[in-house]
């Protein structure tokens, strides 16, 4: 379980995440929503410890993060970064073996994992094993990415917009693998995305942020329900307005024909 107490990050007197709470339940996702520069990332970045809250506090199952080893906290939340942040002199299975090396795990038993992540990814292992990031596509760098948050089955993941550089059908099928993965896992999640169908997809519930703050929180009936303001409003509504546009098209290509 997470849980974000009051958190509140400031830059000089600018404050990019205002008196932040918010809980993850166990084996939960809540995806993150809200625009560019709404604190985000600087969010998930304060429940690791990437960066230090000014003020606030994470609970982690119930024990401060402040008292716990960053090395212990990196192994035990899957990290996956919204720049991928590869090892540039790595090559994509050390990159992939980063956390089960430092557990120690035998030369087999990583091989094993890097082929079954990378497969899982839908990347050719025997392909891109030996390559270094440099070498792959960017949305081939966020996939291996994605497998090295993956790589020690963490309890807890932190994804941030994981899947938004690839194009939209390897983008659905790795959703699809990723909802099955964290069913068979239970992992507990939050998940940023940019995309309000994504959202409401993968999040049992969705947390909307704007400016800073959080403007609501809840599951994706409830803010269909009632949406808190006008900008939740106009978020859910973006799927809704592609859906009549499209149909609108489709219509319009029949009385071509
Ligand atoms: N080191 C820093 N110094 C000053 N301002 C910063 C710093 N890091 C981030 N910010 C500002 O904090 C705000 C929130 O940034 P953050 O990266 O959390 O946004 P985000 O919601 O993840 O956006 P995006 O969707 O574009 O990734 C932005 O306005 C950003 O410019
Ligand atoms: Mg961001």
């Amino acid at each position: 379980m997470i849980e974000l107490h009051r958190l509140t990050k400031r830059y000089g007197d600018q404050a990019v995440v205002h008196d932040l709470s918010l809980s993850v339940a166990e084996g939960e996702l809540l995806a993150v929503l809200g625009g560019s520069g709404s604190g985000k990332t600087t969010t998930l970045k304060m429940i690791n410890r990437l960066i230090e809250p000014s003020s606030g506090n994470v609970h982690l199952n119930g024990v401060d993060v402040r008292g716990l080893e960053l090395s212990e906290l990196r192994r035990q939340i899957g990290y996956a970064f919204q720049q991928v942040g590869l090892f540039p002199h790595m090559n994509v299975a050390q990159n992939v073996a980063v956390t089960p090396t430092l557990l120690g795990w035998s030369a087999a038993a990583i091989a094993r994992r890097v082929d079954e992540l990378l497969e899982l990814v839908e990347l050719d292992p025997a392909a891109v094993r030996d390559r270094r990031p440099d070498q792959l596509s960017g949305g081939q760098q966020q996939r291996v990415g994605v497998a090295r948050a993956l790589a020690a089955a963490p309890r807890v993941m932190l994804l941030d917009e994981p899947f938004g550089a690839l194009d939209p059908l390897t983008r659905q099928r790795l959703q699809d693998s990723f909802i099955r993965i964290r069913r068979e896992l239970a992992v507990t999640a939050v998940f940023v995305t940019h995309d309000m169908v994504e959202a409401l997809m993968l999040g049992d519930r969705i947390a909307v942020m704007r400016h800073g703050r959080l403007v609501q929180v809840g599951t994706p009936a409830a803010l269909m329900r009632s949406p808190a303001d006008d900008y939740v409003r106009r978020l859910l509504d973006t799927p809704c307005r592609e859906a009549r546009l499209v149909n609108a098209l489709l219509a319009t290509g029949a009385a071509d024909r």
